[in-house]
């Protein structure tokens, strides 16, 4: 059973421009739209055809999704977030004398830009930061805020999908070494092929003479891993079920979201959480022009997320053709930032 992530698309990536108004970036932008919702399309008709159905999880991240997913951060229950940014604060020092001086940071996946700023400030005489997201307006705030706060650094947000090559803008390119951060755990949110596939192709972002700082959620008991993504409050729930409005809004599609519930189930052998849309009843429902069939409790198999422990993550490295060159833990053991290096 494989999920595929990331597609097949010549968007390309796309340098935004802080010092010009929305409107005039427009057209470049817009270029890279119409590409985008080809590629939705596409992806999620392929996926809708796969047994189990499966829709990639980087589709969840459109505006309100990323907005739905601060707010996961902030359920009591999420520990995750929480966890690795106590860590980090906890270890900013050592961290940042690990890195060492002049380092220029690749953050993919910036989201918020809360993490990146703890590593900023402990960093000694950082020169650049390149935060990379999907989510554009989040990925311009984020931007303008890192350039207010740190007046000499070089600022250059890239509005790309990380799942595909990233090219660094040439300015950037030059600058050595560098840094990939890749916090929250959302290396475990692709599968393990695609893991080693996307870390082979970050470590050649970062350089030979780079490095990367990884943050990996571990292995623990499944009565704190259920709750943490089956929050009480349902905004996880929420967050999955966003997917469908999506499809409704952007593909025509005609999911009525009374008739699927969401379900986390953990899978100790493959160590992660699994997250299910599962049909209440059996049904069809339009989408992009097709009729999708669905039997009573089958799923769209919306998210995954791995676990880890040191084996996994050594194995891991080791097959990008890296080693972990220190390592962070917080006392309960919840969760890790690993430091890889290339193997020499
Ligand atoms: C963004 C991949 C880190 O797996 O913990 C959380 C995604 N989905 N709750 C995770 C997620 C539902 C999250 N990552």
């Amino acid at each position: 059973m494989t999920q595929q992530v990331g597609s097949i698309t010549d968007r390309q990536a796309v340098v935004l421009d802080l010092t010009v108004e929305h409107s005039e970036q427009a057209q470049s932008e817009a270029a890279g739209r119409t590409a985008d919702d080809a590629a939705f399309r596409a992806d999620v008709l392929a996926g809708l055809a796969r047994t189990p159905k499966s829709i990639p999880s980087q589709y969840l991240y459109d505006t309100i999704g990323a907005k739905l997913f601060e707010r996961i951060t902030e359920q009591p229950e999420y520990y995750p977030t929480r966890t690795e940014i106590d860590l980090l604060r906890e270890h900013a020092a050592s961290i940042a004398a690990a890195i060492g001086p002049h380092a220029t940071i690749v953050e993919p996946g910036s989201g918020a830009g809360e993490k990146v700023e703890i590593l900023l400030r402990a960093l000694d005489r950082p020169r650049g930061m390149v935060p990379v997201d999907i989510a554009r307006e989040q990925l311009r705030s984020v931007a303008r805020t890192l350039s207010s706060r740190h007046p000499g650094l070089k600022i250059a947000p890239l509005w790309a999908d990380f799942t595909q090559p990233i090219e660094l803008p040439p300015a950037i390119a030059e600058l050595h070494p560098r840094l990939v951060f890749f916090p929250g755990s959302t290396i475990g949110n692709f599968m393990p092929d695609m893991q080693r596939r996307l870390l082979r192709s970050l470590a050649e972002l970062a350089g030979q003479d780079g490095a990367l700082l990884i943050g990996f959620d571990r292995i623990k008991d499944e009565t704190i891993l259920i709750p943490a993504y089956d929050d009480p409050a349902g905004v996880t729930r929420e967050f999955e079920l966003n997917i469908l409005t999506r499809m409704n809004r952007e593909l025509d599609a005609k999911f009525d979201l009374s008739k699927f519930r969401y379900e986390a189930r953990w899978n100790a052998g493959d160590a992660r959480i699994e997250m299910y849309l599962v049909a209440t009843e059996a049904h069809q429902v339009m989408v992009a022009g097709e009729l999708i069939e669905f039997a009573q409790g089958e799923a769209i198999w919306n998210e995954s997320s791995h676990k880890y422990d040191d084996a996994r993550i050594d194995g891991l490295a080791a097959s990008a053709g890296l080693t972990v060159d220190r390592s962070w833990s917080d006392e309960r053991g919840w969760f890790t930032l690993a430091l890889l290096r290339h193997k020499t």
